[in-house]
């Protein structure tokens, strides 16, 4: 089987292929001509190495991820689980269960705040369903961190990416709320930072 490309995305191209018999992705980030060489270098390789560990706790933390099976550094490629499912963003305009799939997605980023993992780029179409799992990837601007600011400037992206892909149901990010309150016991606060972040564009 050739690899065939899934995406060139804003910073890495995507393909899906065979690895050691397995069906995998393989995510190699690009250059950016605007940045300095050497700095350029220097990010591709600490987000490479950052999405792979991440990846890797957020699943031992019970989030579903796809599996990590090889990172090539010095090429900055990472080699993952291929996860036949469909985007996030599909599902939550098209299926009639859409509040449900929002309390799921709720809950696994609850999950990962409890545990101190912000993802830093929580949009639809970093989250796959497959068999009615919520699968997270594209974790390469994440971060380790327990301050709550972090945490509601990470959910308040998901708020606002919610809002404007399906600006039709305006409740989901209710039951997003709902899942994430229920695995979470600081999560009220976390939605308080939310609110106000919201605040602040308004008035800015
Ligand atoms: N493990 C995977 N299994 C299936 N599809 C995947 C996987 N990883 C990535 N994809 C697909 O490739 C797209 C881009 O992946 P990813 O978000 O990791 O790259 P990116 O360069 O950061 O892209 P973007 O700029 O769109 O955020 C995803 O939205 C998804 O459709
Ligand atoms: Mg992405």
């Amino acid at each position: 089987m050739g690899n065939t490309m899934i995406k060139r995305g804003a910073e890495a191209t995507i393909t899906r292929g065979e690895w050691h018999g397995r069906d995998v992705v393989f995510k190699k980030r690009s250059p950016k001509s605007y940045r300095v060489e050497s700095l350029d270098m220097m990010l591709r390789t600490s987000r490479t190495k950052k999405e792979a560990s991440l990846l890797s706790e957020a699943k031992q933390y019970g989030i579903a991820t796809p599996i990590v099976y090889d990172i090539d550094v010095s090429n900055f490629i990472m080699v993952m689980e291929y996860i036949d499912g469909d985007l996030a963003k599909i599902l939550l305009q098209d299926l009639d269960d859409r509040y449900e799939l929002a309390e799921t997605i709720g809950r696994s980023v609850g999950l990962l705040h409890k545990n101190d993992i912000i993802h830093g780029d929580l949009t639809t179409s970093n989250i796959i369903f497959r068999d009615g799992t919520a699968y997270f990837i594209d974790f390469g601007l994440g971060e380790k961190s327990c301050e709550p600011e972090k945490k509601g400037v990470d959910l308040h992206l998901l708020k606002e990416a919610i809002d404007s892909a399906h600006s039709e149901f305006p409740e989901l990010f209710d039951s997003i709320s709902k899942g994430y309150l229920g695995v979470y016991e600081d999560g009220q606060k976390i939605l308080a930072i939310v609110k106000n972040i919201e605040k602040r564009g308004r008035y800015s």
